[in-house]
């Protein structure tokens, strides 16, 4: 075995980790402990539907990825590639010998900000220095004024990637020129929309990125204190954080005099209690100053009076990872990517009804199209594509008609999205869009603080009237009022919760209001998922007597003797669809019938 002549790096994010990575990582690690050879530890690199992921990199540059690995796999990997160098063809994802079509997940993306992501070593700071990092502090601090580094992020177009898109440059210029000499920077890694996490892998895969954005965004406003707020559910990024802020701290770029300048910085890590409505800025200080997360009024917005009442800029982690990589390209460099309002490239995370899920990254106005088909490899049920949700619980449902849209800001807006902070959730044919409005306003609603009355009530009233047009007892008059009430909770109140919780409801309305007067006049659910709406079946031709079904019905509905056909008691069914899940010979069928009501 030649030591020297390859790499072995495991993805070991939360992701990996999930898919059992950490004992491939142990069962190798312990193979080699005769040798020099060490096995790496890398954050994810996006790839999240073929982990647990080990990358070989031959000492002329040739990677070879392989996927889908069980500890068993790992040694063999030693044994034939780095043994006898032979790759396994049969385990590859990625390399010369593959044959798979994984290549195209990523060409059309386009990786700047996640280009260490599954690349470096998370824990180790020197990986990330010899991945050109802090060399954007370095020439911020040494060759420039923070009027200059302001300037430059004016220059790269870039714009908050936590939601609102705001411009970073106006925040941090506004938050210089407010007074006072106690100045903050926060980070926002709360993370709370439902099937995101970009802002997780970004912290896990390339922590020092996001502490050097924060370092040049505290020299640009004037700040010495950051903060990172983020969700205690995130144990293994507040792990890597700890980390980096210790490591950064004895390289003397973390404290006192940075780099031999006279600016200070210092990071403090505030673990959140998971709250979607903490992740809003000013409920966010309110947390970090120990009180009960709750928004205020705005102004003064916190760039005037935030943490602690010093002007405070709070930034999106993805925003911030964005920084080091303006400032080492040249923003003239970064604003050739992406559209003419929307520059840059943005991150998504992948999910729902896809081939190819995970983490991506795309230049600003990629279309929907290029990203469901080209990059996720098209619907992983081979059912049609129906539409996609942009901006988690408060953003829109596009149809795929639609699938030619731009993914940039001023796109989505038009057709009645957001993009949000890069949740991106794929549905298929199957998705009743009645019921996916129910299912995100029933987050918005419980996720309501309650302060002000618009979304405290109308969110709930509102969650009333999609649950029983979900149940079968929709009156003629519901679409109309739900549409009425949308209006208002968007209108009134006081924060972005309530003044976005009604998107999914207004858009799916807009774009399928078909099913939506299918379950109100006729009864109806055409995605046959509502439950008060369906009846299961037995198809006797289909039916070969195995008892699977009878025995995995929780409430004993099916009955049957062995060999014979069974048969559904539609009364005592709960609509479970166990039955389904477990019949191996498609013979229990099911149905929503329209009724034409007198
Ligand atoms: C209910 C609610 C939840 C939010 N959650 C997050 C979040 O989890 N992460 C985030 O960065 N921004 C979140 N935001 C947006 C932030 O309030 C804020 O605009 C953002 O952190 C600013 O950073 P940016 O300018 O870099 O985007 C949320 C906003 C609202 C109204």
């Amino acid at each position: 075995m030649q030591d020297d002549k390859y790499r072995i790096k495991v993805g070991l994010a939360t992701c990996g980790i999930a898919s059992g990575a950490a004992k491939v990582y142990q069962v190798m690690q312990e193979r080699l402990k005769d040798s020099k050879l060490k096995v790496e530890r890398t954050g994810c690199l996006g790839m999240c539907y073929n982990e647990p992921l080990v990358e070989v990199i031959e000492a002329g540059g040739q990677s070879y990825l392989y996927g889908n690995l069980e500890p068993k796999d790992g040694l063999r990997i030693i044994d034939e590639h780095i043994g006898h160098g032979k790759p396994v063809v049969e385990l590859l994802v990625l390399g010369q010998e593959a044959e798979t079509d994984d290549q195209n997940f990523l060409e059309k993306q386009h990786r700047i900000l996640l280009k260490n992501c599954g690349r470096i070593d998370p824990e180790e700071i020197q990986s990330y220095i010899d991945a050109d990092g802090y060399k954007g502090l370095k020439k911020a601090l040494q060759q420039m004024t923070p009027e200059e580094v302001i300037e430059e992020i004016k220059s790269s177009g870039l714009r908050g990637r936590g939601g609102a898109g705001f411009p970073t440059h106006l925040k941090w210029s506004f938050t210089r020129q407010a007074g006072g000499t106690q100045k903050y920077i926060i980070c926002n890694a709360d993370e709370g929309d439902p099937g995101a996490f970009m802002d997780r892998s970004v912290l896990e895969g390339d922590t020092h990125s996001v502490l050097e954005g924060m370092l040049i965004a505290g020299y640009a406003i004037g700040a010495s204190v950051g903060y990172v707020y983020i969700r205690a559910e995130y144990p293994l990024a507040i792990h890597r954080l700890k980390i980096a802020i210790r490591q950064a701290e004895a390289r003397g770029l973390l404290g006192e005099k940075i780099l031999g300048s006279d600016f200070n910085f210092e990071v403090i890590i505030r673990e959140g209690a998971g709250a979607f409505v903490c992740g809003e800025e000013t409920a966010l200080i309110m947390s970090i100053e120990g009180k009960r997360g709750m928004p205020r009024f705005r102004p003064p917005f916190p760039a005037q009076q935030g943490l602690f009442d010093c002007p405070t800029s709070i930034n999106n982690v993805e925003t911030f990872a964005n920084v080091p990589r303006i400032l080492n390209l040249g923003a003239s460099t970064y604003n050739v990517l992406g559209t003419e309002e929307s520059k840059g490239t943005k991150v998504f995370a992948l999910a729902g009804k896809i081939k190819r899920g995970g983490l991506i990254e795309i230049p600003m106005g990629t279309t929907i199209n290029e990203i469901v088909f080209d990059i996720g490899g098209g619907i992983s049920t081979g059912k049609p594509f129906k539409a996609v949700q942009t901006g988690g619980p408060s953003g829109g449902c596009i149809p795929a008609e639609l699938g030619d849209t731009p993914m940039d800001y001023e796109s989505l807006k038009k057709i009645g999205a957001i993009m949000g902070s890069g949740g991106l959730l794929v549905m298929d044919e199957d998705t009743c869009m009645v019921d996916v409005a129910r299912y995100f306003l029933s987050f918005t609603r419980k996720e309501s603080c309650g302060k002000c009355t618009f979304c405290r009530v109308g969110t709930n009233q509102m969650l009333k009237i999609l649950e029983r047009i979900t149940e079968g007892e929709g009156r003629e008059e519901d679409v109309d009022l739900l549409v009425e009430l949308a209006e208002k909770v968007k209108a009134g109140s006081l924060c972005g919760l309530g003044q976005t919780a009604p998107n999914p409801v207004l858009t799916t309305i807009r774009y399928f209001r078909s099913e939506y007067d299918a379950h109100v006049k006729e009864k109806y659910c055409p995605a046959k998922k509502c439950k008060s709406l369906i009846t299961y079946e037995i198809d006797t031709t289909a039916c070969t007597g195995c008892t699977l079904c009878a025995r995995n019905c929780p409430v004993d509905a099916i009955t049957g003797k062995k060999k014979e056909v069974h048969k559904i008691d539609p009364l005592t069914c709960i609509s479970c669809g166990l039955c389904v899940n477990s019949c191996k010979f498609a013979a229990v069928t099911v149905d929503s019938k329209p009724r034409q009501l007198v």
